[in-house]
């Protein structure tokens, strides 16, 4: 038979040895010419197949929703410093990303697997939340800076809407609506934000297209794929937020002392 030499790299999801590049098989003159966009481009490298038009449209939604919110949000405020301290375009974007975390902006995959590990098991809301609370650990998708009861973020709603009108079963997301439910009538801030829908709203995608198997749902929440959504469209942002800056000449930042309470 044929003897192969140990290959150092294993690689799956794209080819760029023929003619012309394949993602997940799928020619890139496929791509052009079918008119995929943006959204399919990412089931095909990340999900090494094409979704439904309403989950690649989902996708897009997702990434327009998530790529700015405005100057004074963590990764926006570390680009424009970091632009105002001359630097280039990629130590300005990195520094935006590298805020992306637990608190802000990358709680989409652990709110997935509470979620669906909470909704799984069959616990209430109270169940989750009080479990949640004596663990010591905040519900991840839920509580928002700016965001009240009485100021909900119409990026959530959109995205509710959006699933309600489109997707096969929301069951993930109207738990996630409960828990929501919940948690407001402790506090006035507790709402569910854009990562918790996210993260509910992909659980639904994944179970309700009929396009992954059960071992590959729980390998997707396993490893983490769904902040990849957040980390790709606030790139959109910050990468905006750097021209803005170098465009504006501004000069470089220091936070004045009046802000800043010295204290032993
Ligand atoms: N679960 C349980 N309790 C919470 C939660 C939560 N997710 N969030 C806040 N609280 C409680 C806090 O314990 C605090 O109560 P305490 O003072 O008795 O301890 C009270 O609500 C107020 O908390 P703050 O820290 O003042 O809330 P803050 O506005 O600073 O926090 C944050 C906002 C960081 C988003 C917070 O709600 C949180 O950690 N949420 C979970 C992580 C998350 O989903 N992040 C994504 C946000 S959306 C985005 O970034 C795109
Ligand atoms: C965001 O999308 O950056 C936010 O939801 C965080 C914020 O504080 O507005």
């Amino acid at each position: 038979g044929k003897v192969r030499a140990p290959t150092h790299i294993i690689s799956t999801i794209s080819d760029d040895r023929g003619e012309e590049p394949c993602y997940a098989g799928v020619p890139m003159s496929s791509i052009v010419e079918q008119g995929y966009g943006v959204g399919d481009v990412i089931s095909l490298l990340w999900f090494k197949r094409s979704l439904p038009r309403y989950c690649t449209h989902f996708i897009e939604i997702c990434i327009m929703l998530c790529a700015d919110h405005g100057p004074c949000v963590s990764g926006a405020h570390n680009s424009i410093v970091t632009a105002r301290a001359g630097k280039d375009l990629v130590s300005s974007l990195v520094s935006g990303l590298l805020t992306i975390g637990p608190r802000f902006g990358g709680a989409i995959d652990d709110a997935a697997r509470y979620f669906k590990d909470a909704y799984d098991r069959g616990l209430t809301p109270y169940e989750f939340v009080e479990d949640m609370k004596k663990k010591g650990i905040r519900v991840p998708g839920i509580g928002h800076r700016i965001k009240r009861g009485d100021n909900r973020d119409k990026r959530v709603e959109l995205l509710q809407r959006f699933a309600r009108t489109h997707f096969p079963s929301v069951k993930y997301m109207e738990y996630a609506v409960q828990v929501e439910t919940y948690t407001l009538s402790k506090a006035n801030n507790l709402v569910l934000n854009v990562d918790g829908a996210i993260g509910s709203l992909f659980l639904d995608l994944l179970a309700g297209s009929g396009m992954f198997t059960k071992p590959e749902i729980d390998e997707i929440v396993g490893i983490g794929y769904l902040n990849g959504l957040f980390v790709l469209a606030r790139s959109i942002g910050l990468i905006g937020h750097t021209f803005d800056q170098k465009r504006l000449k501004q000069p470089l930042y220091r936070h004045p002392w009046e802000d800043v309470l010295y204290t032993k």
